[in-house]
C-alpha cells in the first residue's frame, strides 16, 4: 500500500518535471552571463572579434556569428551552440568550449530552452 501511494505520487511528479518552461530572461540570461559573456562581448570579447556572435542580448543571439544563425528553434541536437556547450562539435570548432566550468544543470536548461523553441520569454 504504501510503496503503491509513493509509486504514484512519483509518476505524477515525473510529467511536471519534464514540462517544466525554461525562461530566457530568468533562466538562460544569468547562465550566459557567467559562462559565455566573458568572451562573446562587443567589443574586445575573443568570441565576438572572431566570430561576431555577442549574446548580451536576445536578438543578437538569435542572429548568430557573422556567417549565421547558431541556434535552430526546437532543435538542440543540431544547434552549434549546444553543440559546443555539450561538447558534441568537432575538434576544431570545440577549442576553448568545454575548458569553462559549464555545469550539467546549465548545459541542459540551455538545450531545453532551444528544444523549446528557443523562446524570448
Ligand atoms: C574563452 C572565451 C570563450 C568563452 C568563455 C566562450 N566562447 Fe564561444 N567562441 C570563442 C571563440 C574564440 C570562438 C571562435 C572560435 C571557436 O569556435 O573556438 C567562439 C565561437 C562560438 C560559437 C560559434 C561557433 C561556430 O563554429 O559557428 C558559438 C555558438 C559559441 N562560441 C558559443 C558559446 C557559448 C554558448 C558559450 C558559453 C557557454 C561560449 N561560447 C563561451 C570564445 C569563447
Amino acid at each position: 500500500m504504501r510503496y503503491t501511494s509513493t509509486l504514484l505520487i512519483l509518476i505524477s511528479f515525473l510529467p511536471a518535471c519534464a514540462n517544466q518552461q525554461v525562461s530566457y530572461k530568468r533562466d538562460i540570461t544569468p547562465i550566459l552571463d557567467k559562462r559565455c559573456n566573458g568572451c562573446h562581448i562587443a567589443p574586445q570579447g575573443y568570441g565576438y572579434l572572431v566570430t561576431g556572435l555577442e549574446m548580451d542580448s536576445y536578438d543578437s543571439l538569435m542572429q548568430g556569428t557573422i556567417y549565421g544563425p547558431v541556434i535552430l528553434a526546437g532543435d538542440s541536437r543540431r544547434s552549434i551552440f549546444n553543440k559546443l556547450t555539450e561538447g558534441r562539435a568537432g575538434k576544431m570548432q570545440q577549442k576553448l568550449h568545454g575548458e569553462e566550468a559549464i555545469s550539467n544543470e546549465e548545459i541542459e536548461a540551455l538545450k531545453i530552452w532551444v528544444d523549446q523553441g528557443a523562446l524570448n520569454n
